[in-house]
């Protein structure tokens, strides 16, 4: 499995001065479960976003910048070269942004995870349009608000069709 995970608004906007737009405990926990034990594949400045390492996964950092170097992570030079390194580790690898790399990556994952926030946020940064035709929704949980978060969100899975016929 090659899965993108992201939580977006109902713009599909993601974030703002390289930060993220809200602060959801449920989200943030999903994301550790879902992602712990597996490498997660990251752009340069989600890296510096997040600002360290997230134990208990292969950091793969993909950055342009050959002398770029990030304590207990690995970089690479392009998201090939990043899938090559995570799926010699383990069979399922997570692509955890930011939107540079989602847009090359919705043509190559198989899996999203998607958290979709039920609000409408200013911001500078956004996840790609996805085609419905091309997406099956296969599992999806709502919540009408969070712990400490006022609106109401979704976990959503989606799976990509494949158009593949025998013979
Ligand atoms: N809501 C969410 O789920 C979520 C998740 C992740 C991130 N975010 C948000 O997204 C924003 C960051 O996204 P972004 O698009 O600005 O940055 P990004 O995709 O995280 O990183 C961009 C950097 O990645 C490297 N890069 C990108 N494409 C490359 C390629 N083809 N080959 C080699 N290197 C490549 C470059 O690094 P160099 O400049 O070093 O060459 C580039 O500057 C932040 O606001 C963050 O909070 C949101």
């Amino acid at each position: 499995m090659l899965a993108i995970i992201v939580a977006v608004d109902e713009n599909n906007a993601i974030g703002k001065d390289n930060k993220l737009l809200w602060h959801i405990t449920e989200d943030l926990k999903y994301f550790k479960i879902i992602t712990n034990g597996h490498p997660v594949i990251m752009g340069r400045k989600t890296f510096e976003s997040i600002g360290r390492a997230l134990p208990g996964r292969t950091n793969i950092i993909i950055s342009r910048n050959p002398r770029f170097t990030a304590a207990g992570c690995r970089v690479v030079a392009s998201l090939d070269d990043a899938i090559a390194v995570a799926s010699d580790i383990d069979e399922n690898q997570f692509i955890i942004g930011g939107a540079s790399i989602y847009r090359e990556a919705v043509g190559v994952a198989d899996t999203i995870y998607l958290t979709v926030v039920h609000n409408r946020y200013d911001a500078d940064t956004f996840f790609p349009e996805i085609s419905k035709s091309e997406w099956d929704e296969v599992e999806r949980i709502d919540f009408e608000r969070g712990k400490d978060f006022e609106y109401s969100f979704s976990f959503l899975k989606l799976k990509k069709i494949q158009y593949l016929k025998q013979g």
